[in-house]
């Protein structure tokens, strides 16, 4: 088991491909706290978990609010008493062509994509600071972060600067002994997709991907059992991009 003994806090952990990395987490040895919105689904998660054998928690939680999420961490270092790895995917994604986004709709984006990933690793990374934690952390990001697609400018926006906060931070917390890394998922198949999986486009998206299929957030997982084991450890401020090729197609 790769991630045997760690903690690992998993935002969005409660669904697509949040849940999909708490599960793997799990079953690679690491106890997993997960956060979300709604407390059916995180339940739910948490009850997946422990069929399977393996120790997980729930903490409702809005990443955007800086009192819930310092209340979330205290609330995992209360339970075990770390935390090692740490995954910022809590994430929206609401498509409106550039010239119709509301202000409203242009903040909620910052506000949960960026702050929520800004607070939470601040907070995470603290606490690791001063326990002298080696721990890894690991952003959501996407290929819309490093390319860009129409009626997403609010989101490929967030998703470029999760990027950019993961490289910033990895300087500064290499000689820390913490490593930062962004994760860049392609076109995966969870609730944010299935619009789009069920809608008239859905050919033109696959002609998009050279190996001409959705991802699974499984597939995802695995990268971000990677980032979050040893076996990536002396990698850091790198972007990896999982997405059946479609950033490399020209036409
Ligand atoms: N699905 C894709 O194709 C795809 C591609 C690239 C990147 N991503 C990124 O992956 C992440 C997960 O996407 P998904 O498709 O699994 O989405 P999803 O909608 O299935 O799950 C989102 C999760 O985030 C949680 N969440 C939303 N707002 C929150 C908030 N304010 N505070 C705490 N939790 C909150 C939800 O409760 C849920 O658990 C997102 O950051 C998304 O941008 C997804």
């Amino acid at each position: 088991m790769r991630l045997a003994g760690k903690v690992a806090l998993v935002t969005g952990g409660s669904l697509g491909i949040g849940q999909a990395v708490a599960l793997l987490y799990a079953r690679e040895g690491a106890k997993v706290a997960i956060c979300g919105r709604g407390r059916q689904a995180l339940e739910e998660t948490v009850r997946q978990i422990a069929a399977e054998g393996g120790t997980a928690s729930a903490f409702e939680a809005n990443v955007s609010d800086k009192a819930q999420v310092d209340r979330m961490i205290a609330g995992v270092q209360e339970q075990w008493g770390t935390i090692d790895i740490l995954v910022n995917n809590a994430g929206i994604c609401d498509p409106a062509p550039f010239l119709a986004i509301t202000e409203e709709q242009w903040d909620r984006h910052m506000d949960i994509n960026v702050k929520g990933t800004f607070l939470v690793s601040q907070g995470v990374a603290r606490f690791m600071v001063e326990r002298g934690v080696r721990g890894s952390i690991i952003h959501m990001s996407s290929v819309n972060g490093l390319a860009a697609e129409a009626d997403q400018v609010h989101y490929n926006a967030t998703k470029s600067a999760m990027i950019n906060m993961g490289m910033s931070m990895a300087l500064e917390l290499a000689p820390l002994g913490i490593r930062v890394n962004s994760l860049c998922p392609g076109f995966i198949e969870t609730r944010l997709t299935k619009p789009a999986i069920d809608g008239p486009h859905i050919g033109s998206i696959l002609s998009s991907i050279p190996m001409a299929r959705v991802g699974q957030p499984d597939e995802i997982a695995s990268g971000a059992v990677f980032l979050a084991s040893d076996e990536s450890r002396y990698m850091t401020g790198q972007t990896l991009v999982i997405d059946g090729g479609q950033l490399i197609k020209l036409a």
